[in-house]
């Protein structure tokens, strides 16, 4: 038997239906960069000139609006932040909360609720992309997310190269494909850092193996950003490095990811 849909779920599926592309950034262990994937990829689609959307997902650990600079923000209405001549819109649960050092003590069922929420009562408008960061693993937010979202162009799975994070990102790669979200692809981040005083390059996280388990997994890879420190500085400055005018292969590599998603979703 169908369920019925609730209010919320119809206003869910008109927003989303105004959406052309949707980008699902995800990963099976915390830590590895999804949310600076995230507000990267954002960033640099609207910079490009796209009406861009990014929804923070991770209910636990948002990082969105730090990232964006706008951490402390509180919204009186659901239109979300806007950046970059209202390109990119922004939104996080944080902005409708109280303290941000309050942590969120909720049940399931809550959760799917403002999920739900974030995508069904703001008001995002027409749009290009929704990016959603999610948080780490397969649980209440990744699944309401792949139900709710409606038609979307698929996940972006973020690891970092060494053999215990790739098992966890494998297990995206398999909750995507079961909840038939399609793979857009693996990007293999903090992957080898190139000394700027020596030039040496060390693999603090060993390298290749996201491209590797790509491969075996029979999805794209779509690229590896080294370790570089201006990327943590420009996360805690607010303002995402692909909006830097840095030239090296950190740089290059961010921008090649959101080119190729610009070339897999357009096409
Ligand atoms: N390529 C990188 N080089 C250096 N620091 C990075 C890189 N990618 C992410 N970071 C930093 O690592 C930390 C964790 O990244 P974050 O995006 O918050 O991970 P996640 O969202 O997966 O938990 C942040 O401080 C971020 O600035
Ligand atoms: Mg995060």
């Amino acid at each position: 038997m169908q369920k019925q849909m609730s209010e919320l779920d119809l206003r869910v599926k008109s927003n989303m239906e105004k959406i052309k592309h949707k980008i699902v950034v995800m990963s099976g262990k915390g830590g590895v960069g999804k949310s600076t994937v995230s507000t990267n990829i954002a960033y640099g689609l609207a910079l490009k000139g796209y009406k861009v959307g990014i929804v923070d997902a991770d209910l636990h650990g948002p990082n969105v609006a730090l990232m964006l600079g706008q951490e402390g923000k509180k919204l009186p209405t659901f239109e979300p932040i806007s950046l970059l001549d209202g390109n990119l819109k922004v939104v996080s649960l944080s902005f409708f909360l109280g303290s941000s050092d309050d942590p969120i003590i909720w049940r399931g069922p809550a959760k799917i609720g403002a999920i739900n929420q974030l995508l069904g009562d703001v008001i995002w408008g027409e749009l290009d992309y929704l990016v959603v960061d999610l948080p780490p693993g397969t649980g209440d937010e990744p699944l309401t997310i792949a139900q709710s979202i409606g038609k979307a162009d698929g996940s972006v799975i973020v690891t970092t190269p060494q053999d215990v994070a790739i098992l966890d990102s494998r297990k995206s790669v398999k909750f995507s494909r079961l909840v038939n979200l399609p793979i857009l692809g693996v990007v293999e981040n903090m992957s080898g850092f190139v000394c700027p005083h020596c030039g040496e390059r060390i693999d603090i996280f060993k390298t290749g193996g996201g491209e590797k388990a790509a491969n075996e997994l029979g999805v794209e890879f779509l690229g590896k950003i080294p370790m570089n420190p201006s990327i943590v500085n420009a996360g805690d400055s607010g303002k995402p490095y692909i909006a830097s005018e840095e030239k090296n292969a950190a740089h290059d590599a961010i921008n090649d990811i959101i080119n190729k998603l610009v070339e897999k979703t357009q096409k």
